[in-house]
């Protein structure tokens, strides 16, 4: 249940029954600081002064007519009008109950589920994958993840990029090295890049044979569109490794790249040209667009086809627009793309919408995101100076991980330590990225992001670890393991309440796209972990067998939380560690 959207409804019945006018809102908020109860609604005033009344009369209005018996154990009017509300112990004991079993645990489920069509990743195939995709791929699959389990239809594209003049060069180079195998050349496919450009830069013959690819994969010849889907087929090969070490959800069956809107192409600038809104510019055909003119009211131009004939990223853009709207239904569209191209992203926006690819009833969002940076400050680079290849970064973690798993438990098997490592390393920087807010830059430190104290995912996959091991010291499993809730002290309830409050978290998630949400909102459910373990003995001797299971209940409850919210980041729990 999602607690915070349960009471605004139950306050907002309270304000029309005291006589406000519809147009007012509860706005409901937890609060800020301790003592000011659960939840506060600070609706009152905004309506007070419009209704020219008494804040704290319209409060107690509003109170009077509130139906929380049994749910509220007390509600007080505060200050010049706030209504704070405190939740009864036994009702959240009731709540936290029922989300056993359930496999949603206690997330409420979506009444208006959407199809949203999720673009993330989306790497150039011409090359290896680098640090600068991880933003991308590792964001928007959090996001994937949660709409999906929230009960929205989710349709994941990877809007690789596959097509372009560069493949005519990359391909006569395959083919040119093919004599030996062509697995074995594309194994570095960074090496055979910078292989390709010296051999198109210093050979003329090469260099025409390239351009001439280029005009016969446009045209569909056999034989060179055989060559690029090989070199696109084991280019892709390596993104999908790195998905699987990433833990990323993207598989062949979402690939939807660049090529696959060519034969679309020229009836998209055919369409705008017919409908008036592309023009031929120096043989150019092109979109002016009033909406970005300069300064000076010159309307600024977006090429769509240039004159030798060649499409844009622009035009694919478009094509893509259309076919995500009219064929896949979207209700929503999310492009996880950094924000340097914000611009493109409006620009497609502007002319799909005069175009009538899109109307108002399809949401169309860009969420952008800041750069990675070294420490230094400036964009994450390789000590030389190069572009850091993801696959090295991620192998790099998890040997990081494996000194500190050493250093910390040498007893674990080598199997152990080895399944730990990977966790643990893939996580860190996953995390370290997550739970920074998406639209800034950050820097990148491996020092922080493998910290077993503080907002990491180690502190939290630690957290999941020890209460695996309170159920290994107790000698249960707790997968089966029931028993009644009683809050007593004030940290059993102040943890049921978070615990309840993943709900409303992942709406958030889900609304705004910011995955730093749900880390800071497990961070702080594992310190409120920590302070009950401190507080509440479970074990001890002397401890009451109905108080133990209710405690041993509010454990498994966290591990199930943590499990499930680390699962929507693409993180993954231990045992031990
Ligand atoms: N391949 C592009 C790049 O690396 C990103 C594509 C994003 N998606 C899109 N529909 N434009 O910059």
């Amino acid at each position: 249940m999602n607690i915070r959207d349960f009471l605004s409804d139950n306050v907002k019945q309270a304000m029309t029954k005291a006589g406000i006018p519809d147009n007012f809102e509860p706005h409901l908020a937890q609060p800020k600081k301790a003592g000011f109860g659960d939840y506060q609604a600070n609706g009152a005033m905004a309506a007070a002064k419009a209704m020219k009344t008494n804040p704290r009369e319209i409060a107690g209005n509003i109170v009077a007519n509130l139906e929380l018996e049994g749910i509220a154990e007390n509600v007080e009017i505060a200050g010049p009008g706030f209504i704070n509300i405190h939740l009864n112990p036994q009702w959240l004991a009731e709540q936290l109950a029922n989300a056993q079993g359930n496999d949603k645990f206690c997330v409420e489920q979506t009444d208006q589920s959407q199809t949203i069509v999720i673009d993330y990743s989306a790497p150039n195939l011409a090359k290896e994958m680098h640090v600068g995709h991880l933003r991308s791929t590792i964001i928007g699959d959090a996001i994937a993840r949660t709409m999906e389990f929230l009960g929205h239809k989710v349709v994941r594209q990877n809007h690789v990029g596959d097509w372009g003049t560069q493949f005519g060069m990359l391909i006569a180079e395959l083919e040119h090295q093919k004599n030996d195998n062509a697995e074995m050349a594309l194994s570095d496919l960074e090496v055979f890049y910078q292989q390709a450009k010296k051999h198109f830069d210093e050979d003329e013959d090469f260099a025409n044979t390239a351009r001439e690819y280029v005009v016969k994969l446009q045209s569909g010849d056999e034989r060179v569109l055989g060559l690029w889907e090989q070199f696109r087929e084991i280019s892709f090969s390596h993104g999908e490794e790195i998905y699987k070490k990433l833990n990323v959800s993207l598989t062949r069956d979402n690939v939807m790249g660049e090529s696959a809107y060519n034969d679309d192409l020229a009836n998209v600038v055919q369409d705008l040209m017919d409908k008036g809104f592309a023009v031929e510019d120096q043989g150019a055909i092109v979109v002016f667009l009033d909406e970005f003119a300069d300064k000076d009211g010159k309307p600024s131009p977006v090429i769509i086809r240039k004159r030798e004939g060649a499409y844009l990223y622009a035009t694919t853009d478009l094509a893509c627009l259309r076919y995500r709207v009219g064929k896949l239904n979207a209700d929503r569209l999310m492009y996880f793309i950094d924000a340097r191209q914000s611009l493109h992203m409006q620009q497609v926006y502007t002319i799909g919408k005069k175009a009538g690819y899109i109307d108002d009833t399809v949401s169309f969002e860009h969420h952008g995101f800041g750069t990675m940076n070294g420490e230094d400050g400036t964009p994450f680079k390789t000590r030389t100076g190069g572009t850091v290849k993801l696959a090295q970064l991620l192998d790099e973690a998890v040997t990081r991980a494996r000194e500190i798993i050493e250093e910390k438990n040498p007893e674990l098997s080598d199997e152990e330590k080895a399944e730990i490592s990977r966790k643990v390393g893939i996580g860190a920087v996953k995390y370290a990225d997550l739970s920074k807010t998406r639209t800034t830059d950050y820097i990148f430190s491996w020092k922080s992001m493998l910290a077993f104290e503080g907002n990491t995912a180690p502190y939290l996959q630690y957290a999941y670890t020890r209460i695996q091991s309170i159920f290994r010291k107790a000698d249960i499993t707790p997968e089966n393991f029931t028993g009644n809730i009683a809050l007593t002290e004030p940290q059993e309830k102040a943890l049921a309440l978070k615990l309840l409050q993943l709900s409303e978290t992942l709406d958030q998630v889900a609304k705004d796209a910011f995955p730093h949400v749900l880390c800071t909102y497990l961070f702080e459910l594992t310190s409120q972990f920590m302070s009950f373990y401190e507080a509440c003995p479970i074990l001890k001797d002397g401890i009451e067998p109905d108080q133990r299971n209710s405690r041993l209940m509010l454990c498994k409850s966290v591990a199930q939380a943590l499990d499930l919210g680390l699962g929507l980041l693409g993180i993954e729990v231990m045992e031990k560690m």
